[in-house]
């Protein structure tokens, strides 16, 4: 083995990789709960890229074909169920574990200088993920997968003078048909997934260029010992790769809990009109996405159509989701972590999540009057969060943050 070793990092370093990414990087010795999520983020991509290569084994990318494939892969293929199971599931703990990566980025400001380009990374992650997301629905070829792609898809005719020649063009038809379910597949297993792998790459190398920020926000370079590590810093393996680990295993619990027991958790992961095959003359009565997207269609139906137009609310869904690209512009604190920004900081956070859960929420029931003018005052807070934070954070007064991490 040993020669071996050597007659490889003779022609290709891995060892020096291997050290300037696990044993000799050191990271902040105060990582907690919040930090698991990037690793389990990598757990979930590999999970659904290994589920989704054995899903297409059997999966017929037809409008003839598809529905009826997923009915057999359920009933006669050895342990489809399971597979299916896994990368729907999988779907769903993907947005979970990437909606609380970001929340642990804009708790702590890891994307301020000098990590603006993983934020950027990692947003661009994101909008990938989503149209992945809703290209791999439409493949089960259910009412729902119809309906909502068809909902999503009219969304870009209601921009002006493009609109409907782009509708038709993303459809590669007068209107969804097998045409779309194939380019939709073509993107859904080999474009897109390429993409999001090359995404992740450069998001991990520009995080280990500058190093990982912490809950403190300090930076652990400042103060070195006399051989350049880092005195607050740890080396990630062994210490991360072990205490990750004890994440995984708890990620895992839950994930085979909702597996084994709740796979359609109750009509959010799997939903229920997807179990009937897509029929063009009938509309389901109620026209919901997956639940990761319903903060977005919230604040796409609480904007008003202007001339019977929706352009007005594609335009503040699109900005919903722009708005988080320029967050590190937008924060001017000279502190990073929330724990020593001041009040406004604090009760603006806490506001913003609230209404992006109620937002959520309302995204995924049918409208009323007051749950139209209940979204309306979450949109206007959403947005407060991000317009106002160039005043809040450079007006309020900050605590003085300690030299080394506090633990
Ligand atoms: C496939 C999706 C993603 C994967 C696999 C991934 C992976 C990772 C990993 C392994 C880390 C280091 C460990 C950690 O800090 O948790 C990290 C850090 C980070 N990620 Fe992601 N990430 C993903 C998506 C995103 C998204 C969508 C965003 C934000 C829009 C984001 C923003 C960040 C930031 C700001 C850091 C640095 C955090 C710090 O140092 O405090 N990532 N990511």
């Amino acid at each position: 083995m040993g020669k071996l070793n050597s007659w490889i990092n003779e022609r290709m370093s891995v060892n020096r990789v291997v050290e300037d990414h696990l044993t000799k990087y050191y990271a902040p010795k105060n990582f907690n709960f919040f930090y698991f999520f990037g690793s389990l983020a990598m757990l979930v991509l590999v999970n659904q890229i290994v589920t989704g290569i054995w899903l297409t084994m059997s999966y017929e990318p037809s409008a003839a074909g598809a529905f009826a494939s997923i009915e057999y892969i359920m009933r006669d293929v050895e342990y489809g169920w399971l597979l299916r199971y896994m990368h729907s599931t999988g779907a769903s703990a993907f947005f979970a574990v990437i909606y609380l990566h970001m929340l642990r980025g804009i708790m702590y400001g890891s994307y301020q200088k000098p990590r603006e380009l993983i934020w950027l990374f990692g947003m661009t992650i994101y909008l990938v993920l989503m149209g992945e997301a809703f290209m791999g629905y439409l493949l089960p070829w259910g009412q729902m997968s119809y309906w909502g792609a068809q909902v999503i898809i009219s969304l870009f005719g209601a921009i002006p003078f493009i609109g409907p020649d782009l509708a038709q063009w993303v459809r590669g038809d007068y209107l969804i048909s097998g045409i779309t379910l194939n380019r939709f597949f073509a993107l859904h297993v080999i474009a897109l997934p390429i993409v999001l792998l090359g995404l992740v790459v450069l998001h991990i190398i520009a995080l280990h260029e500058v190093g990982s920020n912490n809950p403190d926000g300090i930076d652990i370079k400042k103060h070195k010992d006399e051989n350049g590590k880092p005195l607050d810093g740890i080396a990630f393996h062994p210490y991360y790769t072990v205490k990750d680990i004890v994440g995984v295993v708890v990620f895992l619990f839950v994930f085979c809990v909702v597996v084994f027991f709740f796979p359609e958790m109750g009509g959010f992961f799997l939903e229920h009109p997807n179990f009937e095959v897509a029929n063009q003359l009938k509309t389901p009565d109620h026209i919901a996405p997956v639940w990761y997207f319903t903060p977005f269609y919230a604040i796409l139906r609480a904007v008003p159509a202007i001339g019977g137009s929706a352009f007005p609310g594609v335009l503040a869904m699109g900005a919903a989701i722009a708005v988080l690209f320029v967050l590190p512009w937008l924060d001017r604190s000279p502190v990073r972590s929330i724990r020593y920004k001041g009040w406004m900081s604090k009760v603006a956070l806490v506001v913003f999540c609230i209404s992006f859960v109620i937002l959520g929420i309302l995204g995924a029931i049918p409208g009323t009057d007051f749950r139209t003018l209940l979204s309306q005052i979450c949109t206007v807070l959403y947005f407060a969060f991000f317009l106002l934070m160039p005043f809040y954070t450079r007006m309020e007064k900050t605590k003085p943050v300690p030299e080394r991490v506090t633990g």
